[in-house]
């Protein structure tokens, strides 16, 4: 499988931005996610993982947040679950494999689940959108770190775990479990609203 260069995703998000204020949040924000995989998967541990397969997934995993704005340039925040199917469909129609466009379904939360959509009534078609690959766990995993919401921000691992826990008690289980596979980031030197170097 051929994997895109960063260069050619940025010109994938330039392509699907409706504003250049959207390209930046967004397109920073997928740099500061792979800057948290990419500092994780030097543990000796993770060496198994595909590193260039983990930097295009986190460059990818949020494209579809840009289908979400509206003519004005406002985003629709009732339907933001929707970013990572509609991001799935950008990457479908752009021809890419499967193993890259899940990267966009498959990243929300610590894994959406059947029951989730059911219960919470969630705008998404019934399934279940789990993270399968260690790949994707990974992607999954950096992306609790960094918010885009404004101002945009780094969280701590503590931060997102009480983040998560209004959500029920598995979804905590779930990411101490992300947390033991892939460790905690050092976001030490980190300035929140995500103006630090993304690379140490
Ligand atoms: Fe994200």
């Amino acid at each position: 499988m051929r994997i895109p260069s960063p260069e050619e995703i940025r010109a994938l998000h330039e392509k699907y931005a409706p504003t250049a204020e959207a390209f930046t949040l967004v397109h920073t924000h997928c740099e500061i996610v792979w800057g948290i995989a990419e500092q994780l998967l030097t543990s000796p541990h993770l060496s198994h993982l595909d590193a260039e397969l983990v930097r295009a997934g986190c460059l990818l995993h949020d494209i579809g947040v840009y289908r979400l704005y509206d003519d004005d340039g406002r985003l629709d925040h009732a339907n933001y679950i929707q970013h990572g199917l509609l991001g799935q469909e950008i990457l479908e129609r752009e021809g890419f494999p499967e193993s890259l466009c899940r990267f966009c379904s498959h990243h929300t939360g610590v894994g959406l689940t059947h029951h989730d959509i059911v219960s919470q009534n969630l705008p998404l078609p019934p399934a279940d959108y789990l993270a399968v690959t260690a790949e994707e766990r990974l992607v999954m995993y950096a992306d609790k770190f960094h918010t885009k919401s404004r101002p945009s921000a780094y969280l701590s691992p503590d931060e997102y775990a009480a983040y998560v826990r209004r959500f029920g008690e598995e979804k905590v289980t779930a990411f101490e479990a992300l947390r033991t596979e892939f460790g905690d980031p050092d976001l030490a030197g980190r300035v929140p609203g995500g103006c630090a170097p993304v690379l140490p």
